[in-house]
C-alpha cells in the first residue's frame, strides 16, 4: 500500500488535533471524577455498583454543567452542588416534593378572604415571623414526597403561636398516617388545604414529640392521634396570582404556598434572592414565614423549607416579589393558603 505525502500529512495533523480534543476531555472528566468523589464523600452518598456509580456521574457532570452556567451570570442568587447533585429532574420531583396540584387548577369551593380589606399602604415593608418565635426550627422530609404535610404543619405551628402565645412544634406523621381517606397520600403526595380540613375534623394535632417524623408511609396510630396539642378552626385560600394579596395575608401569619420545586433553580438554591426562569408546574409546597427589601430595592419573600439545613440559606429561601408574572416566582402565587384559629 503506498500513500501520498500529502494524505500522511493530512492524517498526522488531524490526529494530533484529536489528541490535544481527548487530552482536554481526559482532564475534564478527571476532575469532574474527582468532584464527585469528594461530593459523595460530603454526602455520604454509596452506590450499589460501578455501573449505578457511572450512571450518577453523569447526572452529576450534567447537573453541575447547569448550576456552573447560573452562576457564572450576574443574577442575584447562586447555585450549589446539594444533597440533591446526583438525581435527576424526574427522580427528584418523584422524591423529594409531594404536591398535588387540583386536577382543574381550582381548588374547589371559594373560601373568604379575611385580609381583602387590609390597605397596601399600612402593612410593613418587611416581616420575619422567624424573630417573632412563630416558626420552628427547619425539619427534613428526607425521601418522602410529603412536602404538604409539612407546608401545612408549618403555617399551623404559626397561627397556634399568634393565638396563643405557644410556638409547639407539631407532627407531619400524623399527617401522612391518619390523613389517608382523601387526596392526601403520605409519601406520594397531598394538599394543605386537604390537611387543614383534616386537622379541623380531627379536632387538631398532636405534637412531633409525641408522633416524631420517620420519613415513610405508616398506619395510623389512633392513641398518639388522639392526644391533640394545638387546633385551628378553619382555612381559606389568597386570591390566586395576586402577590399583593398575598402580602397581607404573610404579613397577618405565615401562610403555606404551592410552587414548582422541582425546577432546577429551586431545587440547587443556595443563597440569595432568587429569580429567573422557574416554572410553574406547582409539585411542592413550603411556607411563606416573611418579606422584605434588599438594600438595592428588590423586593423578596422569605420562604421556609423542609428539606434540611443545608439546602439553600440554611434551610429557608429568599425569592423575588412582585414579578411581572402575576403567578409569582415559581408559580408562589398560585394557590396559597392559611389556616384560622
Ligand atoms: C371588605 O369590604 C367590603 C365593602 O365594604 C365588604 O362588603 C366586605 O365584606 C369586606 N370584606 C372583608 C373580608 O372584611
Amino acid at each position: 500500500m503506498a500513500y501520498s505525502p500529502g494524505f500522511l500529512v493530512a492524517i498526522i495533523v488531524c490526529a494530533c488535533a484529536l489528541s490535544a480534543q481527548a487530552a482536554r476531555d481526559l482532564a475534564e472528566d478527571r476532575s469532574i471524577v474527582a468532584r464527585h468523589e469528594e461530593w459523595m464523600a460530603k454526602y455520604g452518598r454509596v452506590y450499589n455498583d460501578d455501573a449505578e456509580k457511572a450512571r450518577r456521574l453523569e447526572v452529576f457532570k450534567a447537573n453541575v454543567a447547569f448550576i456552573e452556567s447560573v452562576n457564572s451570570g450576574t443574577d442575584k442568587f447562586w447555585l450549589e452542588a446539594n444533597q440533591f447533585a446526583d438525581i435527576s429532574e424526574e427522580e427528584f420531583k418523584a422524591t423529594y416534593t409531594g404536591y398535588k396540584a387540583p386536577v382543574s387548577g381550582n381548588k374547589g369551593k371559594p373560601t373568604g378572604f379575611k385580609y381583602a380589606n387590609v390597605s397596601l399602604d399600612v402593612l410593613p415593608t418587611s416581616v420575619d415571623w422567624r424573630t417573632k418565635g412563630a416558626v420552628t426550627p427547619i425539619k427534613d422530609q428526607g425521601q418522602c414526597g410529603c412536602c404538604w404535610a409539612f407546608s401545612t404543619v408549618g403555617s399551623v405551628e404559626g397561627i397556634v403561636k399568634l393565638s396563643t402565645g405557644k410556638l409547639i412544634s407539631l407532627s407531619e406523621q400524623e399527617l401522612v398516617d391518619c390523613d389517608v381517606d382523601g387526596m392526601d397520600q403520605g409519601c406520594e403526595g397531598g394538599l394543605m388545604d386537604n390537611a387543614f380540613e383534616f386537622i379541623i375534623d380531627n379536632g387538631g394535632l398532636t405534637t412531633e414529640g409525641n408522633y416524631p417524623y420517620t420519613g415513610t408511609d405508616g398506619s395510623c396510630n389512633s392513641n398518639k392521634e388522639s392526644k391533640s396539642a394545638a387546633s385551628i378552626t378553619g382555612y381559606e385560600d389568597v386570591p390566586a396570582n395576586d402577590e399583593a394579596s398575598l402580602q397581607k395575608a404573610v404579613a397577618a401569619q405565615p401562610v403555606s404556598i404551592a410552587l414548582d420545586g422541582g425546577d432546577n433553580l429551586f431545587r440547587f438554591y443556595k443563597g440569595g434572592i432568587l429569580s429567573g426562569d422557574c416554572g410553574t408546574e406547582l409539585d411542592h409546597g413550603i411556607v411563606a414565614v416573611g418579606y422584605g427589601v434588599a438594600g438595592d430595592g428588590t423586593k423578596y419573600w422569605v420562604m421556609k423549607n423542609s428539606w434540611g439545613t443545608t439546602w439553600g440559606e440554611k434551610g429557608f429561601i429568599r425569592m423575588k416579589r412582585d414579578i411581572a408574572d402575576e403567578q409569582g416566582l415559581c408559580g408562589l402565587a398560585m394557590q396559597p393558603s392559611y389556616p384560622t384559629a
